[in-house]
């Protein structure tokens, strides 16, 4: 019994080292297509707003954009453009909604879109039926709304 007890002990061990070796790995790891991928709207930005990513996930740029053409939903995420459009406005298809509430993530009108969340108006986005932002992704968008979604 001894031996069986110290041998679950080094299982349990064992894994406690590998879970804790994983934390190094686990941004990127989550992060998935976008590995570059932090809570800054530069990045976010550069990896989700104006491209596409391995996974097949399009660009928002391809249907929100003014180049061209009348952004759709009137929301223009080409670059230099995202943050006046995103924070502190109003969804213009969901009364009440805001876009995106700097520091309150979970009323963030944006992320409840990419979620795809109970009781948003209009589809899940991107507006292709997927592929859609992996949960990491969207965790670290969560994130930059949380440290207060500065222009940075
Ligand atoms: C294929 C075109 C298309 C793509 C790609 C797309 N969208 Fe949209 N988006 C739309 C359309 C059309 C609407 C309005 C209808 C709806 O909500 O389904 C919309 C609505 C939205 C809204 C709600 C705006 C409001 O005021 O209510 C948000 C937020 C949004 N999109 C964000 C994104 C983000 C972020 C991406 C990229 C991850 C993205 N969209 C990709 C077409 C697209």
């Amino acid at each position: 019994m001894p031996r069986i007890a110290s041998a679950l002990v080094t299982i349990a061990l064992t894994s406690l080292v590998a879970t804790g070796s994983g934390c190094d790995e686990q941004l990127s790891d989550l992060t998935g297509p976008t590995p570059n991928l932090t809570p800054t709207l530069t990045s976010i930005q550069n990896d989700i707003f104006s491209a596409a990513d391995a996974s097949g996930r399009v660009a928002c740029t391809g249907c929100h954009t003014n180049v061209g053409r009348m952004p759709l939903a009137g929301l223009n995420l080409v670059g230099g453009t995202a943050h006046a459009a995103l924070v502190d406005r109003s969804s213009v298809a969901k009364p009440g909604a805001i876009l995106v509430v700097p520091g309150d993530p979970d009323n963030s009108y944006l992320i409840q879109k990419l979620e795809g969340a109970a009781g948003i108006v209009g589809q899940r986005m991107p507006r292709t039926s997927g592929p859609f932002l992996t949960p990491g992704q969207v965790a670290v968008i969560r994130r930059w709304i949380a440290l207060g979604a500065r222009n940075d």
